[in-house]
C-alpha cells in the first residue's frame, strides 16, 4: 500500500524526542518540553538535546563560551549576504548563508560545528536586516546569552528580561520536534554521509515552505483578514467552504491542542496586557474549533505551535517576515541532533515509488 507523505511510517529510532499525540506531550531526552522551557536557559536544553544530558555548571558555563566565541560573522558570509537580491526572503538568505560556512571538518561531524551553525543564525538575520533596513549592524558583543543575543541582534537595544524569558520559552518549544519534514530532509541528506552543512541547509529550504515553518506570518494574514471581515464565524466558515486551510490549525501528529500552543498561549496570558489582537486569537480560537468540528467532522483539528507562535513574536515586536527565521534559529538545535543521531547508525535512505505512467516500447512486455 501506499503511504502517500510518508503517513504514519516508521523508518528509523530516535532518543531524541517523543511526540504524544493523542495526549498532546512533548517529551526531550525523557523530560517535558513544557517543564524544560519553564526552568532551564536555551543553552542547558541545546546541551541536552545534543549530548542526553543536562549540563552541570562547568559544563553549561563551556557551552555558553562555545556559543559565544562561535558568533563572529566572517566577512565572506557578509560578502555573500551583500550580492543577494533584495527581493529574497529571510529563508533563501539564510539557506545561501548557512550553506557556506566553513565548518571544522566536512568528514566528521562536531558538536562544536553544531554549535557554529546555532550560533550564526542570528548574526546571519540581523546582518541582512540591517542590509534592507540600511540601518548599522549592531557591535558582535560577546556578554549576552543567546536568546538575549538574538533579541539585542534584531534591535540594537539592550532587551528586558521578560522578553527573553518569552522568546526563550518559544524557542525552547520549537527546538525539536521528531520527523517533522525538515527534520527529515537533513536526516537524507546526512544518510548520504554528505557534510552537516548540506544537511542543514537541505532542511531550511523545507522549512521554508508555507505549510510547515512558513505558517505563523500566515497566522498573522489570518486573523488581519478576519479581523477586516468584522465577522468571525462568517469568515471563518467562508474559507473552510472554500477548501483554505486555517494556518495554524491541524497538525500531523497532534490530535489534541499542541502541547507547544498550550504553553506559549499560558506564557501569554500570565504576563497578559491589554491586547486586541491577543484577544482576537482567543476568540479566533475558539470559533474555528466549532467551526472545524462542523464542517470537517471526526478530523480532530486545533492549534499548532504556530498560532501562539504569532501572537508571542508580535508581542516581542519581531516583524512577521521574520517567524520563520526565528523558527530556524531555534530548529537549528534539533537538525544538528538528528544529523548526529543518523551517523551513529547509518542507513542510507531509499524508498520506492510506484510507476504508474506509459510504458510505450513493444519489446518491454517480453
Ligand atoms: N484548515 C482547514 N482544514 C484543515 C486544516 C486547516 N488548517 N488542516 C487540515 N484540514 C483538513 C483537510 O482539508 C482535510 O480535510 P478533508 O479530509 O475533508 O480533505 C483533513 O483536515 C486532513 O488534512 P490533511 O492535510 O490530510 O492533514 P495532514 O495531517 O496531512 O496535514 C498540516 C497537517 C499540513 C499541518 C495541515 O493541517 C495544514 O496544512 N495546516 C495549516 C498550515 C499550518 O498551520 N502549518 C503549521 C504546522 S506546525 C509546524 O509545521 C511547526
Amino acid at each position: 500500500m501506499i503511504q502517500k507523505g510518508l503517513k504514519g511510517v516508521v523508518c528509523t529510532e530516535t532518543k531524541i524526542s517523543h511526540i504524544d499525540g493523542e495526549k498532546g506531550r512533548l517529551i526531550y531526552r525523557g523530560f517535558s518540553a513544557q517543564d524544560l522551557a519553564k526552568e532551564h536557559s536555551f543553552e542547558e536544553v541545546a546541551y541536552l538535546l545534543w549530548n542526553g544530558m543536562l549540563p552541570n555548571t562547568e559544563e553549561l558555563s563551556n557551552t555558553k563560551q562555545q556559543f559565544k566565541q562561535s558568533r563572529k560573522l566572517p566577512n565572506y558570509v557578509k560578502n555573500i549576504i551583500d550580492n543577494i537580491p533584495a527581493n529574497h526572503e529571510m529563508l533563501s538568505v539564510l539557506r545561501t548563508a548557512i550553506s557556506s560556512i566553513e565548518l571544522y571538518d566536512t568528514k566528521r561531524i562536531t558538536l562544536q560545528d553544531a554549535i557554529t551553525l546555532t550560533s550564526l543564525v542570528p548574526a546571519i538575520i540581523s546582518y541582512r536586516e540591517s542590509i534592507q533596513n540600511n540601518t548599522t549592524y549592531p557591535e558582535e558583543r560577546t556578554d549576552l546569552d543567546h536568546v538575549a543575543y538574538y533579541l539585542y541582534m534584531l534591535t540594537g537595544e539592550e532587551p528586558s528580561p521578560s522578553y527573553v524569558k518569552a522568546l526563550e520559552t518559544y524557542m525552547i518549544l520549537t527546538m525539536e520536534h521528531g520527523l517533522n519534514a525538515s527534520t527529515f530532509s537533513a536526516r537524507v541528506t546526512a544518510s548520504t554521509e554528505s557534510d552537516l552543512g548540506s544537511a542543514a541547509t537541505s532542511a531550511i529550504g523545507t522549512m521554508k515552505g508555507p505549510l510547515h515553518g512558513g505558517a505563523p506570518s500566515g497566522v498573522i494574514d489570518l486573523l488581519n483578514d478576519i479581523a477586516k471581515s468584522g465577522d468571525i464565524r462568517g469568515s471563518i466558515q467562508q474559507k473552510v467552504e472554500n477548501g483554505e486551510k486555517l494556518m495554524g490549525f491541524g497538525h500531523r501528529v497532534y490530535k489534541t491542542m499542541d502541547p507547544r500552543a498550550q504553553a506559549i498561549k499560558e506564557t501569554l496570558q500570565d504576563n497578559k496586557k491589554e491586547d486586541d489582537w491577543f484577544d482576537l486569537a482567543l476568540k479566533v480560537e475558539k470559533t474555528a474549533i466549532e467551526v472545524l468540528e462542523e464542517l470537517k467532522p471526526g478530523r480532530k483539528l486545533y492549534t499548532n505551535v504556530e498560532f501562539y507562535a504569532a501572537a508571542v513574536l508580535r508581542e516581542l515586536n519581531i516583524p512577521s517576515h521574520l517567524f520563520t527565521a526565528t523558527f530556524t534559529a531555534s530548529r537549528m538545535v534539533g537538525w544538528t541532533t538528528h544529523v548526529m543521531e543518523q551517523l551513529e547508525d547509518n542507513t542510507i535512505f531509499r524508498p520506492s515509488a510506484q510507476y504508474v505512467g506509459p510504458l510505450y516500447e513493444k519489446n518491454l512486455d517480453k
